[in-house]
């Protein structure tokens, strides 16, 4: 039975840490979520990145529960067939280098377990960033991210961090030298307002990274596992990533970080200098191979690319007809409208209107659907928003 009252009861005993939607959430399958009123809504967030086959899959539901009655807890000092099930099966999808995994429970410590093994196995301690990236808000993690408001009162950061702006040339060869651990990348930048970069560029930090005899770490938290289109987004360009932070989707919603490397360079970290007491949970691990299959199985990783391409196309078509649109762009399933204006008011109508939507920064609307999310579904977003779109410039562009 649904709790009753739950808004008012986390209200009253939860952090106020998150900027809240007025919704509770009860339900979901596929692209769709249900309210505690039984109301539906198309999820254009699909739980900031982490839903990628679509809610409360069956088959997903089915290995979380077998698993469940067998074993639940499982530390990473013993064997276990879930995990190795589950690392096997990564191994046929992730790129053949990196060939050495380590599993968390976060994005946050994905990226702190690379921080580490590149200082590491390359024995130095500059690590660079890019403006505007987000890696995550554990302190490692953010040192690496770039946004003031989340950084300001938190410092002094660890220690060696640069950060270099978005696609310059003359910046990445300045500052990319011999004493160079690391070059963060996210393929395409999510937080920071979905900023795809030129394949250029991204070339020239493999070529200038691998010349200082530094390593390329790409961050595909939010872009991995066929978020843009193809199973990771570096593929988009010609680079090859040393090690590469994965999260969110692979287990379907249940926690989860993931940090591979080649195996020369993830041992350079020695036995107990980084464990975390819950990486490589069995459930969790049943969860992975189980969304794994499905992404395979239903072919969602063309879905993207094909259903990406027709909601990219309308979102074009709603900045034709409305001036207050000032860019779209994205790659597969990872969308943003960039608008003349806060966005907040847009995103509580379309909740209004039986879309759920994310920003990223105050005048950026951005979409993560579900993998599975169809035509049909993304026409109802578009003409939910098209009817916002009109109000809002009724209201805010008088002629
Ligand atoms: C690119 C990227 N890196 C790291 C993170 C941090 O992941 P988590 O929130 O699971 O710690 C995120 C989360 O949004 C992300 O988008």
């Amino acid at each position: 039975m649904t709790y009753p009252n739950a808004r008012e009861t986390e209200e009253a005993h939860y952090a106020r840490y998150y900027a809240r939607k007025p919704v509770t959430i009860v339900r979901g399958r596929g692209s769709l979520l249900y309210d505690d009123n039984g109301g539906e809504y198309i999820d254009c967030t699909g739980a900031y990145g982490a839903c990628i086959v679509g809610h409360a899959h069956p088959k997903v539901a089915q290995a979380i529960s077998d698993q469940a009655k067998m074993l639940i807890a499982c530390h990473g000092s013993t064997y276990n067939d879930a995990r190795a099930r589950f690392v096997s099966r990564l191994s046929t999808i992730l790129p053949n280098h990196l060939n050495r995994l380590f599993l968390s429970n976060s994005g946050a410590e994905a990226v702190e377990c690379a921080i580490k093994v590149a200082r590491k196995s390359t024995g130095r301690r500059k690590i660079i960033a890019v403006k505007g990236a987000f890696h995550g808000k554990t302190h490692g993690a953010l040192s690496a991210t770039w946004d003031a408001k989340y950084r300001k009162n938190f410092e002094p950061l660890v220690p060696g961090f640069v950060h270099i702006p978005f696609d310059n040339h003359e910046a990445a060869k300045e500052t990319i030298t011999n004493d160079t651990a690391a070059v963060f990348i996210e393929p395409v930048q999510g937080e920071g307002g979905i900023r795809v970069p030129s394949k250029e560029w991204l070339s020239l930090l493999d070529d200038l990274v691998h010349d200082a005899g530094g390593l390329l770490v790409a961050d595909e938290i939010q872009t991995g596992f066929g978020r843009t289109g193809r199973m990771f987004a570096f593929e988009h360009a010609d680079v090859k990533p040393d090690i590469l932070c994965l999260g969110k989707g692979i287990a379907s919603g249940l926690p989860i970080g993931l940090t591979a490397a080649a195996e020369g360079t993830m041992s350079s970290l020695s036995v107990g200098e980084h464990t975390t007491t819950f990486g490589g949970n069995p459930v969790v691990c049943a969860a992975g191979s189980a969304t794994i299959n499905v992404l395979l199985d239903e072919g969602l990783v063309d879905n993207a690319a094909k259903v990406g391409d027709y909601f990219k196309t309308g979102l074009g078509q709603l900045m034709d007809n409305h001036k207050i649109v000032r860019e779209v762009r994205g790659l597969g399933l990872m969308l943003a409208a960039e608008m003349r204006f806060d966005v907040h008011g847009i995103i509580t109508n379309a909740l209004s209107g039986g879309v759920l939507v994310l920003d990223a920064g105050r005048n950026i609307l951005r979409f993560l659907p579900p993998l599975c999310i169809e035509t049909q579904q993304v026409d109802r977003v578009l003409a939910v928003l098209g009817r916002i779109l009109e109000q809002e410039e009724l209201a805010k562009l008088p002629s």
